[in-house]
């Protein structure tokens, strides 16, 4: 960025990792049959040739996949290399590109590590750039413009989609297709429309700078597993995943975190093999009532606060690198 050091634009990094928002159909009526992750991040930025007049942008390939092939080891590739970005004088923003099937994921981990108060905005679209009614190019400037404004700062990780800009904690993916699949039980923090983006409410909880967990001291993440529940669920998959190392499992169950009475024996017996538990919800919405459906006081589990299981997962494994004692992790689950 040192050529354009003299202008008054911010320095925004945009870093591609695949997604539909990098995807191509055949056809212009192909909206949600495509393939994604093929166009370089590079030709995704050129698209928008309106970005130029709003900031300094350069692009970086750190991947080329779908978001549902996100493991943890990406996730600390991504997160080390945002983190190194953020310690540049010259970069005042980072925009990421992403599949949107994980991005609840990611900006959750992300808003959780990352020890910096400048913006960092991710990013997708429903439909490739080649689709009538195609999303990425606005979805794409929006980012730009937030992760480049004063006002995006210290506000944690944020997901910019359909002229909404959400909390990286609360956000998640409701719908297969549509372009306002993006919903926070609470609603989005604000909005961008016309080149202005405007807040209207805060993250309540520790975010970036104010966590206990930074992305340059992790360089693995232990394996927390979900088993999803419905009526007829056996014990094959908790035995499973013990089996295969997990340090906790979300018991991701019906109602308020409900645990089946076949169930619940094992439970107890995954406990018992000093395996944490946590139970969630999968309804998508609400809280999980400590010592509610099940004795979690008697059982030595855990429960979820308002996070669904794949958030409360993010947030177990980096909880995990901390502490092994159920109240502490008890403590985190509500906390964050
Ligand atoms: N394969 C999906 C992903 O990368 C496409 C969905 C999208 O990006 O909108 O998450």
């Amino acid at each position: 960025f040192a050529a354009q050091a003299q202008d008054k634009k911010p320095n925004v990094v945009v870093i591609g990792t695949g997604g539909t928002i990098a995807g191509a159909g055949a056809s212009s009526v192909n909206t949600a049959a495509y393939q994604s992750a093929v166009v370089p991040v590079d030709k995704i930025i050129a698209a928008v040739p309106e970005i130029s007049k709003i900031a300094n942008v350069r692009g970086e390939q750190i991947f080329q996949i779908g978001s549902e092939s996100f493991n943890n080891e990406r996730l600390i590739k991504l997160g080390k290399r945002v983190s190194e970005l953020l310690k540049q004088g010259d970069v005042d923003g980072i925009v990421i590109t992403h599949g949107t099937d994980t991005i609840e994921e990611t900006a959750y981990f992300l808003n959780l590590v990352l020890k910096s108060e400048k913006p960092v905005v991710v990013v997708g679209s429903m439909r490739p750039g080649t689709a009538l009614g195609a999303d990425g190019a606005l979805n794409l400037y929006d980012a730009v413009l937030v992760a480049g404004s004063k006002e995006a700062a210290g506000k944690g990780t944020l997901v910019v989609m359909n002229d909404e800009i959400h909390s990286g904690r609360d956000v998640t993916k409701s719908n297969t297709f549509k372009v306002e699949t993006f919903r926070s039980p609470y609603g989005p923090l604000g909005y961008v429309v016309e080149n202005k983006l405007s807040f209207y409410r805060l993250p309540a909880r520790p975010h970036t700078t104010q966590t206990e967990f930074d992305i340059d001291q992790i360089s693995s993440l232990p394996r927390v597993d979900i088993v999803y529940n419905y009526g007829n669920v056996s014990r094959t998959a908790y035995d499973a995943f013990v089996a295969a190392g997990a340090k906790a499992i979300i018991h991701d169950g019906t109602g308020n975190g409900s645990v089946a009475e076949q169930i619940v024996p094992v439970l107890q017996e995954v406990r018992s093999k000093g395996v944490q538990v946590i139970r969630a919800s999968r309804t998508g919405s609400g809280v999980v009532i400590r010592n509610g459906e099940q004795p979690d006081d008697k059982f030595d589990w855990v429960v979820t606060d308002d996070q669904n299981a794949q958030k409360a997962r993010i947030l177990a494994e980096l909880a995990l690198t901390r502490t092994n004692d159920p109240k502490e992790l008890q403590k985190i689950m509500w906390k964050y």
